[in-house]
């Protein structure tokens, strides 16, 4: 099983302890060798590759499955992820299956939940998110965070996605769409999964 975009290895840790054969590939260094530390210390035989899902070094038809978790959408233009279907079929076998938990700003935005400055308790590492700019061509907003504990501020620009509008790019790509359910952030994400018929 494939994670693309595996992060430092959230979920492609689980699934491997799940009895899966998993390799995980990241373009970020930092993550990648995060994710090599904590693959030695728990002795786990992951193969983790620092690369870009849009161009994917493998042969084709390795995967039986390929996982895309974590809503890791934001990251993508539309054009960007209309590669990755297309490399996703591509490296897929027959019958492959890919999961995929695409944010849903759409369902965020009709809701009423999209607010100009935000706060966000969590765990050990409250913040506010200050939503500073909206692009409409681009497709993207930007968030300014600022850490309430550190005083450290980052700025990102995110892509606007929407379930539909994924089903379509991978309907494109070739793949068709099996099921979907409410994601890992409830109904601000969906989780999908599509065949490679
Ligand atoms: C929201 S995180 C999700 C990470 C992981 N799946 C998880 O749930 O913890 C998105 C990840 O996508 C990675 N990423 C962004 N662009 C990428 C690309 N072109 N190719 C591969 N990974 C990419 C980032 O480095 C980041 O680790």
């Amino acid at each position: 099983m494939l994670d693309l975009c595996c992060g430092a290895g959230a979920y492609l840790f689980p699934l491997e302890k799940a009895g899966y054969k998993v390799t995980g590939l990241d373009i970020q260094r930092r993550m990648i060798s995060t994710a090599r530390r904590f693959a030695k210390e728990t002795r786990s035989k992951a193969e983790l590759i620092q690369g870009d899902a849009t161009d994917p070094a493998f042969p084709d038809e390795d995967f039986d499955a390929i996982v895309f978790l974590g809503a890791p959408f934001g990251h993508f233009s539309i054009d960007e992820f209309g590669k990755i279907a297309s490399q996703a079929f591509r490296i897929l076998k027959h019958k492959g299956v890919m999961l995929a938990e695409v944010n849903d700003h759409v369902g965020l935005f009709l809701s009423g939940m999209y607010q100009r400055i935000l706060y966000e308790p969590s765990g050990n590492r409250d913040a506010v998110s200050i939503h500073t700019r909206y692009d409409p061509e681009a497709g993207t907003f930007n968030r300014l965070f600022l850490d309430l504990q550190t005083n450290k501020r980052f700025k990102g620009s995110f892509y606007i996605w929407t379930p539909f509008i994924l089903h379509h790019l991978m309907r494109e790509a070739g793949f068709v769409l099996e099921t979907t359910e409410p994601g890992s952030f409830g109904f601000f994400s969906r989780l999908a999964s599509y065949r490679k018929p």
